[in-house]
């Protein structure tokens, strides 16, 4: 089989040392990649070192190989095309079609995904130019990555450091691999131009400084929920609580502890979401009184007692109360028997448009790679997911929600 066909676009910002190594995966993992930098971008990774890596020739310009037409056949014969990192510059031209170099040139004539990995100073990233810059290419159609927090170039720390360069390559693999599934049907990222919300996690309900009544749940299907949506094309706002896994690329992480937080950011994410999807187990009690020191012993022997109030039913809420007509409602139902008796009493009783049924003990589902869930539709589908990875039963629920999503406006 031919090997897939990646460009690498690489343009002129301090990252572009860390596009070696993006290069240098997608190579061993047996794709066949063409180096397309700017002239900008050589001047901090020299064309020696894309070419040796790649084993591919490298140019910048239109102007070398006329007779192979470089500037219409690289992005054509392209299965996916990347830039990683994209600057403010590259992101402009992207979203208003310029085409003065190589890189610009194949961008306008690829048919294939494209993904884009900002990376430039704060300021540069939050300016209104840049945002709508990169909301229109989102519109198009294109996976523009998150950009992370963390240290700049020089002093500064802030939003816009280039992902690590393995999570760019799973939003690539995976983009790869539904693209080839999808081939010849209607292929690419099908939540482009989405925002989607999901919860991760389980919440933390403090009763004194040390000690909190929580939950197993380890976040690991939010997670991958919120991985495939990106991979699929959606802006990806993940809330996650107390689950201690690193970020994801392309995800706008909100860190949360307790029910009454989650609820707060979750709300307020989806001001503007499409969809929203509750996977995270949220505590349906807290203790009514929080105590500013530790609990002690009590000295009879005797242990104290624990008075809880209920949190609010925050899927009941989003259902009840969508920031948007139309927006998809999905919740997750953990049960331990009756698991679809349960489920469909569940859905009506929350008003939501799919609930994803599961059967959770000490050793099922909670913390496990593989889950096993019937989706049930307010409609009344049911879709049976079989045992296996909780990615998997990611890409079923966006599978299920693409079609209920209401039209693009
Ligand atoms: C040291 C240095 C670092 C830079 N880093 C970035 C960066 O991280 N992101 C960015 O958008 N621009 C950065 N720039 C500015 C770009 O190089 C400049 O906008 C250039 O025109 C981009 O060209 P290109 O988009 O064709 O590659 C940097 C410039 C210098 C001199």
């Amino acid at each position: 089989m031919a090997k897939p066909k990646v460009v690498l676009g690489v343009s002129g910002g301090i990252a572009a040392y860390k596009a070696c190594e993006l290069l240098r995966r997608l190579t061993e993992s047996g794709h066949d990649v063409r180096v397309v930098p700017t002239d900008s971008a050589l001047h901090f990774v020299g064309e020696a070192t894309w070419s040796a890596l790649s084993g591919n020739p490298v140019s910048t310009e239109v102007w070398e190989s006329v007779h192979e037409v470089p500037h219409v056949r690289i992005g054509q014969a392209a299965d996916l095309v990347v830039v990683a990192p994209a600057t403010a510059d590259m992101l402009a031209k992207a979203a208003h079609g310029l085409a003065d170099d190589l890189l610009t040139n194949t961008l306008l004539t690829a048919r294939c995904p494209v993904v884009f990995a900002p990376a430039m100073h704060t300021e540069m990233w939050e300016h209104p130019a840049t945002q709508e810059n990169v909301a229109t290419l989102r519109r198009r159609g294109a996976v523009v990555i998150e950009p992370a927090v963390g240290r700049l170039t020089g002093v500064d720390t802030g939003k816009g450091r280039l992902p690590d360069p393995a999570e760019i390559f799973d939003v690539c693999r995976n983009i790869l691999n539904r693209h080839s599934l999808a081939r010849g049907a209607a292929a690419g990222p099908d939540l482009a131009g989405r925002h989607v919300v999901v919860s991760a996690g389980g919440t933390r309900e403090p009763l004194d400084p040390v000690r909190y009544l929580g939950n197993r749940s380890s976040g690991k299907q939010g997670y991958a929920l919120a991985k495939a949506a990106a991979a699929r094309g959606a802006r990806v706002t993940l809330v996650e609580a107390n689950t201690g896994i690193a970020d994801p690329a392309g995800v706008d992480v909100v860190h949360v502890g307790t029910a009454l937080q989650l609820r707060e950011a979750v709300l307020k994410a989806v001001a503007d979401a499409d969809a929203v999807v509750m996977a995270a187990a949220v505590a349906d009690f807290r203790p009514a009184v929080y105590a500013a020191g530790k609990i002690k012993k009590k000295d009879d022997g005797g242990a104290p007692t624990v008075e809880l109030v209920r949190n609010p039913d925050i899927l009941a809420e989003l259902a009840a109360e969508r920031a948007l007509p139309g927006q998809v409602v999905v919740g997750f139902a953990a049960e331990t028997d009756d698991v679809l008796v349960n489920g469909r009493e569940k859905l009506r009783r929350k008003g939501c448009d799919l609930l994803v049924v599961n059967e959770v003990g000490e050793r099922k589902t909670f913390g496990s790679e593989e889950n096993e869930a019937v989706v049930l539709a307010s409609d009344g589908a049911e879709t049976p997911v079989p045992y296996g990875p909780k990615e998997a039963l990611a890409e079923t629920v966006w599978d299920l929600v693409l079609p209920r999503l209401r039209s693009a406006t």
